[in-house]
């Protein structure tokens, strides 16, 4: 799925990396704690797989990926507005994993009610494009992948115990846009966080830095996108307890 901070684009180098991890485990189970646009966790195989994130309409959302059908072809922009004001004013009209559904893929980049309505557009190479029809269309495709996954909506500190399990962190970044759902996000707890879990667990952390005790085991340097003029150079790391 189309989301802010989506693994998209290195997925084909991070997979086979964690892929690896759970193949030497002894019990093959996977969790994402910061499950996102399922964007890694659909790459993964393992005999279970649970997924977590804090944003409730988009865990409403995967818990309800058989409803996907009752979506509507074409939303409008009344439609949209319509789902938009009901989640801004906590109102009844509309299910959780619909209103999931319309802010996530009839919102421009995916990004909730804040990208603005992405409905029909004429590019400037003269193409039409539904970006609701498309984002709905890779999300149908997306759910095969996401068969048998256990999601939960919680905060990532709210994870039970867990031992033996490989966990892969795609957590907010480092001086990044900040997601609506977690401002202010507590950077130092969550690595202390991870030295915790890397006791039992294997944990791998995507992230641009990360405290001494880490071990960067993989990056990669990439172009990101600030407006349609400006692309600036970062790099993508992979992150292990030394
Ligand atoms: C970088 S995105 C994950 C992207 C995902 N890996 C993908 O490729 O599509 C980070 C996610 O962390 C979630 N998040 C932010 N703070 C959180 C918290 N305290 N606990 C759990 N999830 C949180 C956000 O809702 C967002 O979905």
């Amino acid at each position: 799925m189309k989301y802010m901070g989506s693994k998209s684009r290195i997925i084909k180098h991070i997979a086979p990396i964690i892929q690896e991890y759970v193949d030497r485990s002894d019990k093959h189970f996977y969790y994402e704690p910061f499950c996102g646009g399922c964007n890694v966790i659909d790459h993964i195989q393992a005999t279970r797989r649970f997924a977590s994130d804090k944003q409730q309409y988009l865990i409403a959302l995967y818990q309800n990926l058989d409803k996907l059908s009752k979506l509507p072809n074409f939303v409008t922009k009344e439609h949209y507005d319509s789902v938009r004001n009901c989640f801004n004013s906590g109102g009844q009209e509309y299910e959780d994993w619909y209103i999931g559904a319309i802010g996530f893929l009839a919102s421009y980049n995916g990004r909730f009610f804040d990208g603005g309505y992405a409905g029909l557009v004429h590019t400037k190479s003269g193409i039409d494009r539904d970006y609701y029809a498309e984002a709905k269309r890779n999300l149908e495709a997306q759910a095969i992948h996401l068969d048998g996954i256990q999601f939960k909506c919680m905060d990532y500190r709210e994870a039970g115990d867990t031992s033996g399990f490989v966990i892969y962190c795609d957590p907010p970044y480092h001086g990044t846009k900040q997601y609506g759902i977690s401002k202010n996000f507590d950077h130092t707890a969550f690595w202390e966080w991870v030295r915790q879990k890397s006791k039992t667990n294997t944990v791998l952390v995507s992230e641009h830095n990360a405290p001494p005790d880490f071990k960067c085991i993989w990056e990669q340097e990439l172009l990101r996108t600030i407006d349609n003029s400006k692309r600036v150079p970062i790099i993508e790391r992979l992150f292990m307890i030394c």
